[in-house]
């Protein structure tokens, strides 16, 4: 028998046929197969059947196979059995034998991931939900041992901004499953939709589930123009009292149908009510839980609640009574997020709770309010989650606290050392509504969920994490579908693979196998980005343009008349030149339905620039260093009316610590020259958050500029060999911080540029 790691496992072959995702604990890849054919069995007993019984229905789908469930040992068998041994509930084993494959687990949770690992051995036709003919049911013989890093393995949607019917959550859920995730926060209510109905309130679903076009609708309808997954389901819209309405909800009846079908797949579903504020929906048609009587909005955040008012207890604790009832979930999300508290400032009602509490300011009535939702929450036997905002004002020991703000570090272990839960979904790595780039990827699979400066005691406390779907840009499935696939899959490997067996090299080849799979499942998932084509590039009487694909056979369509590409414009069948000032648009396709991004590259011709001569070389950098909160318009207002705390030398681009750890907001404007060898095309990327503008030879060459999470941005300038100035102007806004130049090599990498080629 020839063993092996996957992990250390260069053989193509065998990471075509066992490309499993997350990556198990313990993996040895043997020689031969188990063909499963119409004559195998199930082998289960007592409480197993449950698994078994969502087994044999799976396979019949796509193999037409009515497998038996049988209870005694028997040869071609796939053998499910609770043997206790797995002292982690959602832990297995999978031993697959040319004549049997067993899966042992101490719980049906367990069980069900080893089924999950079978399903991921067998071909991909498998997830095709009607019976194939003429294949094999082949599955290798392998030797696996698997249990997940993380207890909370989560994905949000957020169902409020648009609304997702039944059938597409359960898809929702499927996905998830596929990859060993384990909860699915709904986000059910906000002020643009309330999605849940509740009986004593009937008018939160009647009125509140339905809205005239906002202007993120707006915006999507302007989108959908270029793109057809920014087209609002047509179906949510309906005429009442003559006007057109967007809207939707679940009746209590729908959601036991996805929760029995979640708790199938071992999803446990938390159902999220956000609340003092984003609760517009249900004040408009309840007007009288609001300070003044009427919904409205503040400076940057609907109003809120009355935290003053008694009514107010009393309707959100009728609400959390019937979704307490509703479901199974130990935890129930009261959100807390984004609290506008202007009018509790104002109001008679909230001042005299204040006075009658001996709280110190609005922000603690907001810590009031939580800690007596938290107390009824507790009452009723469940756990309270809020957004991390619940930290401010004082949370109590018993709140988990949902870590979303990445512009606030700290949070995640100020929270832990207080003894409280913690839940990873930060907003600068998890959250999986903003836009795409060719390093997306990367970042979510990079990003370690347990922060630094935790003992390994403390570190029990981050529960896991979870990646997050806002869906004010999200107004259809298919959308949902591309923001959520991949980078939800990089997600499941980081909560369930050992730490040390995760790796990014195996894990790309491993998805490319897998979009196999998801295009049986008509999944709209997002393909890689293609490679070889910048945003803004320059040439000195012609360009080449070759395009490269992470895709084994990448179909690529392009168009050079600023048309969208689609499949009947020019398929790309090797590289060809572009000798005229223009705007190509191209576009990958899979094999499936699945596409990519459309690239869009400018091929503006220019001049080489000049070097310069100067004296007194000393490597390195200079850089000024502001403070202040007083860049609007961008990079221009640096300087103005920000404050200068000074300048230093230095041998790169990289953020100096002292900026990153203060966390403040700052500006940096670095100097210098550099140092090219040949008259040549120089490609320089640039990916920041926020603002960054790279100059050089007095030119702008990135312009990366405005208040931004991380976006990279690629361009070209056309050096002469020498020396040519270098200026990079970046902006902080929050705190933290991203910023990254890069220039292309004659290899073809991205790499940093080193002090040796700096100077000023
Ligand atoms: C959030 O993104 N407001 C939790
Ligand atoms: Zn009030």
């Amino acid at each position: 028998m020839l063993i092996g790691t996957l992990i250390s496992c260069s053989d193509s072959v065998t990471l075509e046929k066992v490309a499993l995702i997350p990556l198990p604990s313990e993996l040895s890849v043997g020689g031969g197969s188990f063909e499963m054919n119409s004559k195998t069995v199930i082998v289960a007993s007592g409480e197993a059947v449950n698994t078994a019984t969502y087994l044999q229905q799976f396979l019949k789908n796509a193999t037409g196979f009515n497998l038996d469930i049988v209870a005694n040992k028997s040869e071609n068998s796939i053998a499910l059995s609770l043997d206790g041994e797995n002292l982690n509930s959602e832990g297995y084993s999978v031993v697959v034998e040319k004549d049997i494959v067993s899966i042992k687990a101490s719980a049906n949770s367990g069980l069900f991931y080893g089924v999950q690992t079978l399903r991921q051995l067998l071909p991909p036709e498998i997830e095709s939900g009607k019976v194939v003919e003429n294949i094999k049911w082949i599955i290798p013989c392998v030797t696996i041992d698997d249990k997940p890093r993380f207890k909370y393995r989560g994905m949000m949607l957020d169902v409020a901004r648009h609304f997702f019917s039944t059938d597409y959550i359960k898809r929702y859920l499927d996905y998830m499953a596929l990859y060993k995730m384990n909860t699915f926060h709904m986000h059910l209510t906000d002020d643009q939709g309330w999605r849940i109905e509740i009986k004593k309130y009937p008018k939160l679903t009647q009125k509140g589930a339905f809205r005239t076009k906002n202007s993120q609708d707006k915006e999507c309808d302007r989108l959908a123009k270029e793109n057809p997954d920014m087209v609002i389901t047509p179906e949510l819209f309906k005429v009442v009292d003559g006007e057109k309405v967007y809207g939707g909800f679940y009746t209590q009846e729908e959601i036991k149908e996805i929760i029995e079908y979640a708790k199938v797949r071992n999803i446990t579903i938390i159902p999220e009510i956000d609340m003092p504020g984003h609760f517009m929906s249900a004040i408009e048609n309840y007007p009288e839980v609001s300070c003044f009587g009427k919904a409205d909005w503040g400076q940057k955040f609907s109003t809120p609640l009355c935290a003053g008012n008694e009514k107010t207890y009393e309707m959100v604790e009728n609400i959390l009574a019937e979704i307490v009832d509703l479901f199974p979930s130990s935890y129930v999300h009261i959100g807390a997020d984004e609290v506008e508290k202007i009018n509790w400032e104002k109001c008679p009602k909230c001042q005299t709770k204040i006075k009658k509490e001996k709280l110190a300011n609005e922000h603690e009535l907001q810590s009031y309010f939580v800690h007596r939702i938290e107390d009824f929450l507790i009452s009723k036997g469940k756990k309270m989650i809020g957004w991390d905002e619940i930290l401010d004002g004082g949370m109590s020991k018993t709140a988990t606290m949902m870590y979303w703000r990445g512009w606030e570090p700290d949070a995640p272990v100020k929270a832990v050392k207080q003894g409280n839960d913690v839940i990873m979904a930060p907003s600068t790595h998890f959250y999986f509504h903003e836009e795409q780039d060719g390093g997306s990827l990367m970042r979510v699979y990079g990003f370690e969920p347990v922060p630094e400066g935790l003992t390994a005691e403390e570190a029990k406390h981050i529960l896991g994490g979870q990646g997050c779907i806002w869906t004010e840009y999200i107004p259809s499935e298919a959308r949902v579908d591309y923001m959520a696939v991949p980078r939800m899959i990089a997600l499941a490997e980081t909560l369930w693979s050992p730490k040390k067996q995760k790796d990014w090299k195996t894990f790309v080849k491993r998805i490319g196998v897998h979009f196999d799979r998801l295009d049986v499942k008509k999944v709209n998932y997002r393909l890689p980005d293609m490679g070889g084509l910048f945003e803004d590039n320059v040439f000195v009487t012609k360009a080449d343009v070759a395009f490269t694909s992470p895709l084994s056979n990448p179909e690529i369509y392009y168009t050079t008349d600023g048309t969208v590409p689609d499949k009947e414009s020019k398929l790309y069948t090797g590289p060809f030149e572009i000798t005229k000032n223009s705007t190509l648009k191209a576009r990958q396709f899979g094999k499936g339905s699945a596409r990519g991004d459309m690239l869009e590259a400018r091929f503006v011709e220019g001049t080489y620039a000049n070097a310069i001569e100067f004296e007194n070389v000393k490597r390195g950098l200079k850089c000024e260093y502001y403070e202040g909160k007083s860049w609007r318009r961008g990079v221009v207002d640096i300087g103005k009316s920000d404050i200068w705390k000074g300048s230093f030398e230095t041998n790169s681009f990289e953020l100096p610590e002292i900026a990153v750890k203060r966390y403040a907001s700052f500006a940096l404007v670095y100097n210098g020259y550099i140092h090219v060898k040949k008259d040549d095309i120089y490609t320089f990327s640039l990916l920041c958050d926020d603002a960054g503008v790279l100059k050089i030879a007095d030119k702008v060459v990135v312009d990366n500029d405005g208040k931004h999470g991380p976006i990279k941005k690629t361009a070209q300038v056309a050096l002469r060999k020498g020396w040519h100035k270098i200026e990079l102007k970046y902006i902080e806004a929050g705190g933290g911080g991203v910023l990254y130049l890069t220039m292309l090599d004659h290899f073809g990498q991205f790499s940093e540029i080193s002090g040796e080629h700096l100077a000023h």
